[in-house]
């Protein structure tokens, strides 16, 4: 049984394969077409999907989609009669999502076969049903509280729900405009930070601000029952765009703070002006009034089903900082968060849900790690450096662990390319740029040579599993990179690359059963160092992280990293 989950005219588009109840592969589709968040058709992760089966389109049974147009039709219809200025929008809005729903020809065109040869049952799923079903269907648990946010899908913003065996059941909704992701995204957008997906650039800002704006902050999101925005500083919904695909995939985000925020607090920011302390104290504010009405919600969700385990996706998952704290702030004890919390995620979910909800299908499948993407043979990868007309050697598994781990204790940078690519926003040791953990020169050279990020933003640390308690102040492991913990006082020296201003790691927990190679290597770094930690940060310059050998060994010769371990082989700028 075959089953194609898609997410598609929609930001991070993507596709994922589900063959008896297991997931298979899973790609977004900008890391092959290269198109940053791309939000179009994913026509080449379905392709890939394929291939990864040995399918063809016509061997499919089910597709699934995550978004489902007649969702809440109800609340959009009242939001939309309430605001009759608004009705044009949605309307518009509405014919585009029509023309999507023809799934069978959009599938028929970009695999280039005839609509008539295709068999399988087509499903709609509610965004956000897919959100939580993307977390509980992978995760280890046959009970659990479920809950998804983000900006917003299917004009819903948050839902909670029961997970139970095979079922997820909706306990509630927060419908659009009130909108936790939108409120960040608000912010985000008023301090300078306009792309989409750079919100999670400025939770690293947050903690140079101080507590300034926190009050203010509480009167534009407000606490009652669930939470309410207060609508005057924003844009109304649908007086533009809101976020909008564009006809070459890329996503683009309209003004979302209305002229009451420069009232209240000035002239915004524009995008390389200097950061002041307003915005930086606006970034802290932001951050403190989400984790908040976070751990409300928790709580409130937490009283319906009171269990210790916690699944959680959309966008917002992706605030490691709060996921970090929700152990002391609310009842759950354990989380597991879908990697591709964002709306790639949205096709494993779709996937899953109808292999366990509509057909019935007992659990059995647990995600255990984020490796569901494309892999390259020696073969494939001496080609490319041959191509390339790079120098280098080819190493047995230990002397390459041992050399790439004595490179990086030297203080060199090597991109680490081992593997299947992961699934999600996080490079977690396959597409992976390695450093030095414990030398304070290291941020500044990867910024300086290689990823020209934000003075603020941080680097995050690989630690082996068994490491965890002695460096962090918790203990509740973080394999996807989805926590920000506190690092213990005695070790934030040995960790001053990864050690944020607020002296806390966006840690990822490796354990040798979820990536030996990536493992084994922290260990030989460990025996030469002392430290079970290594810099890890995704293996790209401003682009998507790399896939193809090729895209890696570009960015390798275009940036100053100083070492190359792809596959077997080992390339050193100092040899070549
Ligand atoms: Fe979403």
């Amino acid at each position: 049984m075959l089953i194609l989950g898609l997410n598609m005219f929609h930001a991070d588009a993507s596709a994922a394969i589900v063959q008896d109840g297991e997931v298979i592969f899973a790609i977004a589709e900008e890391r092959l077409n290269r198109v940053k968040h791309y939000g179009g058709f994913p026509a080449l992760a379905v392709k890939a999907c394929l291939d990864a089966v040995g399918a063809k389109i016509a061997d499919i049974d089910h597709v699934a989609v995550g978004q489902d147009s007649d969702a809440n039709l109800a609340k959009k219809v009242q939001y939309a009669l309430a605001n009759p200025a608004k009705i044009l929008n949605f309307i518009r809005l509405r014919q585009r999502k029509e023309q999507m729903r023809d799934v069978r020809s959009l599938l028929a065109n970009a695999l280039e076969v005839d609509s008539s040869k295709l068999n399988f049952q087509e499903h709609h799923l509610e965004h956000h049903v897919a959100h939580i079903a993307s977390a509980y269907y992978c995760s280890p648990w046959q009970k659990a509280a479920g809950f998804s946010y983000d900006g917003s899908g299917d004009f819903v913003s948050t839902m909670m729900a029961r997970c139970e065996g095979s079922e997820i059941e909706v306990l509630d909704r927060v419908y659009l405009p009130h909108s936790l992701g939108s409120f960040y995204t608000m912010i985000c957008e008023f301090i300078g930070y306009k792309k989409y997906g750079d919100e999670g650039k400025v939770m690293g800002l947050a903690p140079y601000g101080k507590d300034s704006y926190v009050e203010k902050l509480r009167g534009i999101v407000g606490l009652n029952g669930n939470f309410q925005l207060d609508l005057g500083y924003f844009k109304p919904l649908g007086s533009n765009q809101g976020m909008q695909v564009l006809p070459d995939g890329t996503v683009r985000l309209a003004r979302h703070f209305s002229d009451r925020m420069v009232e209240l607090f000035g002239d915004p920011r524009e995008p390389h002006a200097e950061i002041t302390q307003r915005d930086m104290d606006l970034a802290y504010a932001m951050q403190h009034r989400f984790e908040e009405v976070f751990f409300h919600l928790l709580n409130q969700l937490h009283k319906r089903v009171p269990l210790e385990d916690l699944v959680m996706a959309g966008g917002c998952a992706l605030n490691s900082v709060a996921n970090g704290k929700l152990f002391n702030e609310t009842p759950f004890r354990r989380t597991w968060i879908q990697p591709a919390a964002g709306d790639e995620g949205l096709a494993i979910g779709a996937a899953l849900h109808t292999w366990h909800s509509v057909l019935k299908q007992p659990r059995k499948y647990v995600m255990k790690n984020s490796y569901l993407g494309p892999e390259f043979s020696d073969v494939t990868i001496e080609t490319a450096l041959r191509t390339a007309g790079l120098t280098y050697r080819k190493l047995e598994r230990r002397p390459l662990l041992d050399e790439v781990a004595e490179q990086v204790a030297a203080g060199n940078v090597v991109g680490w390319f081992q593997g299947r690519m992961e699934w999600g926003p996080r490079a977690l040791g396959n597409r992976s740029i390695v450093a030095h953990p414990g030398r304070s020169d290291m941020k500044d050279i990867l910024n300086a040579r290689i990823k020209h990020r934000e003075w603020f933003r941080p680097f995050a640390p690989s630690i082996m599993a068994e490491y965890q308690h002695e460096y962090f102040e918790h203990d509740h492991p973080s394999p996807f990179m989805l926590h920000v913990y506190k690092i213990r006082p005695e070790k934030r020296q040995e960790l001053c690359a990864v050690n944020h201003v607020d002296d806390t790691g966006r840690l990822q927990t490796v354990s040798r059963d979820e990536n030996p190679m990536y493992y084994d290597l922290i260990d030989v770094f460990r025996r030469k160092t002392g430290i079970p930690v290594l810099l890890n940060t995704s293996f790209n310059e401003n682009e998507p992280v790399v896939c193809t050998p090729a895209e890696a060994i570009d960015c390798f010769k275009r940036t100053r990293m100083d070492g190359l371990a792809i596959g077997s082989y080992l390339a050193l700028k100092s040899e070549g």
